[in-house]
């Protein structure tokens, strides 16, 4: 019989990779999402939805009955632990039997920036959980780089606060892959692991801004800036403080030489090499030329 996927955080980057990497395999999925609207691409998928939130426990319940595998992804957020803890529970009270979670890089009690501390938090939980368990704990997501395709687009440039951090950033798709392989073999394959997840190599916003040039046959260039200068930039676009905030920890750990390494990880789950900058550009060229018409 096939098993029963409970898919949290199901219109956002990840979820939306993993479900299309799970298209066509043998299992059932289900979608929990806040508002029912933004379900059309989900049902034309023979996703199953049901709304909830992870901020209201009682809405919960009727999303993880007769689930086997949770799906577990926190929103960044001061509420993210208490959103695992609802979801834990739920999937407790549903007799789950494998949680898989998105956790992120250098998840621990000590890490340098809230988001890393509050994902060590869920991770511990989960670990105690009582049920099977998977963490992957995924570098910087290259496609967090089409939030700058608009810039890119108008301006030939980019501005980051990373000054010149050189990390192992991670296509979201390789990610989804590891978590479709993890959902996909036996439940105890996995158990107890914790996986990070990185690309192939380092490479600075420099030489990702060499490769759009290079795809996109223009010159591209990428402008370090400060902190202050970033954050203003971000609370002009409405961001939230408290997720400024994080950004800047994230960027100032990078800029340290925080996510200058790699492992072998995705290419032992998968049995290839992660994609690497030039795959991820060549892919999404088209979105950092037509961003500046959207
Ligand atoms: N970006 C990176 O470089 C990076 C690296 C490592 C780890 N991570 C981790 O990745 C995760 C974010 O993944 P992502 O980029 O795929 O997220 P995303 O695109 O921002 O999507 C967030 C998802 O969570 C849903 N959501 C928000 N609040 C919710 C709530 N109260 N109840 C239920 N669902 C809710 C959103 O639904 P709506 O459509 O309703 O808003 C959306 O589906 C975070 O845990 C972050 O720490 C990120």
């Amino acid at each position: 019989m096939s098993r029963t996927v409970l898919i949290t955080g199901a219109t956002g980057t990840v979820s939306t990779a993993l479900m299309n990497a799970l298209e066509g395999a043998d299992v059932d999925l289900r979608a929990l999402v806040r508002e029912e609207s933004r379900t059309d691409v989900l049902r034309k998928q023979g996703v199953e939805i049901f709304v909830g939130d992870l901020d209201d426990a009682r809405s919960l319940p009727p999303a993880f009955e007769g689930v086997q595998d949770v799906w577990l992804l926190t929103p960044n957020g001061p509420r993210a632990p208490e959103n695992n803890m609802n979801a834990v529970w739920a999937a407790r009270r549903a007799r789950v039997e494998r949680i898989v979670r998105l956790s992120a890089v250098g998840a621990a009690h000590d890490a340098p920036n809230r988001s890393g501390r509050l994902h060590a938090l869920s991770d511990q939980e989960t670990e105690q959980s009582g049920m099977r368990w998977t963490i992957l704990r995924p570098l910087w997501f290259m496609q967090n780089l089409l939030n700058e395709a608009g810039d890119i687009s108008a301006t030939g440039t980019f501005s980051l606060n990373m000054a010149s951090a050189r990390l192992s950033m991670i296509d979201v798709r390789d990610i989804a892959e590891c978590a479709a392989r993890v959902l996909l073999d036996d439940p105890d394959r996995h158990h107890g692991k914790t996986y990070t997840l990185t690309g192939p190599r380092s490479v600075t916003f420099g030489e990702v801004a060499d490769q759009l040039s290079l795809d996109l046959g223009r010159s591209i260039a990428y402008l370090p800036v400060s902190d202050d200068a970033k954050r203003k930039t971000l609370l002009g676009y409405g961001v939230l403080e408290w997720i400024v905030d994080m950004l800047e920890e994230y960027a100032q750990a990078y800029a340290s030489g925080w996510g200058d390494f790699t492992t072998d990880t995705v290419a032992d789950l998968l049995g290839h090499p992660p994609r690497d900058i030039a795959d991820f550009v060549r892919d999404h060229a088209t979105a950092f030329t037509s961003a500046a018409e959207d």
